[in-house]
């Protein structure tokens, strides 16, 4: 079977792209993102999907995106950040490599700020980021192998660091 050789999750804004692009280049593999799927897919933006059809109907996309890319890449694959939302999404990424990239709140805010194309922080993010991290904080422990720390580090540090991991 085919699968991800590693799997990159965490709030968005993390550096999951980044990250994961450095990552790929230096494991020689491919690199995948759940949310480039579905817009490639779709042929509009994730914002637009979400204006359009609402959280919900993209939540199924992204349920069924995942799903795809984890039973068919072989590679770095990283998951949108409302992902582990899913208790089958959680459950589908265990016995896979799962890093988690962790950020602060105030990280967070520092790094995303206010971000019209990321709809869930459109409007006072420093507290939609306190609700986001409070909600979701448990289910990427409980979906993650292990947990690399961002605050204050470059990507390539990141990089390093998950590789350590593997
Ligand atoms: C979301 C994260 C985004 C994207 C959508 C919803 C979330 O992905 O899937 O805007 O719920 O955290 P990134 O984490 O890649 O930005």
């Amino acid at each position: 079977m085919s699968a991800p050789v590693v799997v990159l999750i965490g709030p968005m804004g993390v550096g999951k792209s980044t990250v994961g692009r450095l990552l790929a280049d230096r494991l020689g593999t491919g690199y995948r993102d759940t949310d480039e799927d579905i817009v490639t897919a779709q042929g509009r933006s994730v914002a637009d999907i979400f204006v359009d059809e609402g959280e919900a109907a993209f939540r199924a996309l992204e349920k069924e995106a995942v799903r795809t890319a984890l039973a068919g890449h072989r590679g770095v694959l990283a998951l949108g950040g409302g992902a582990v939302l899913d208790a089958d999404t959680r459950a589908r990424l265990a016995g896979h490599h799962v890093v988690y990239l962790s950020m602060d709140v105030e990280e967070a805010v520092k790094r995303t700020g206010l971000n019209a194309a990321r709809p869930l922080l459109a409007v006072n993010p420093r507290k939609q980021w306190r609700e986001l991290m409070e909600a979701r904080r448990g289910l990427y422990e409980e979906a993650a192998s292990v947990t690399v720390a961002t605050d204050g580090r470059t990507p390539e540090d990141v990089a390093q660091a998950v590789l350590d991991a593997l």
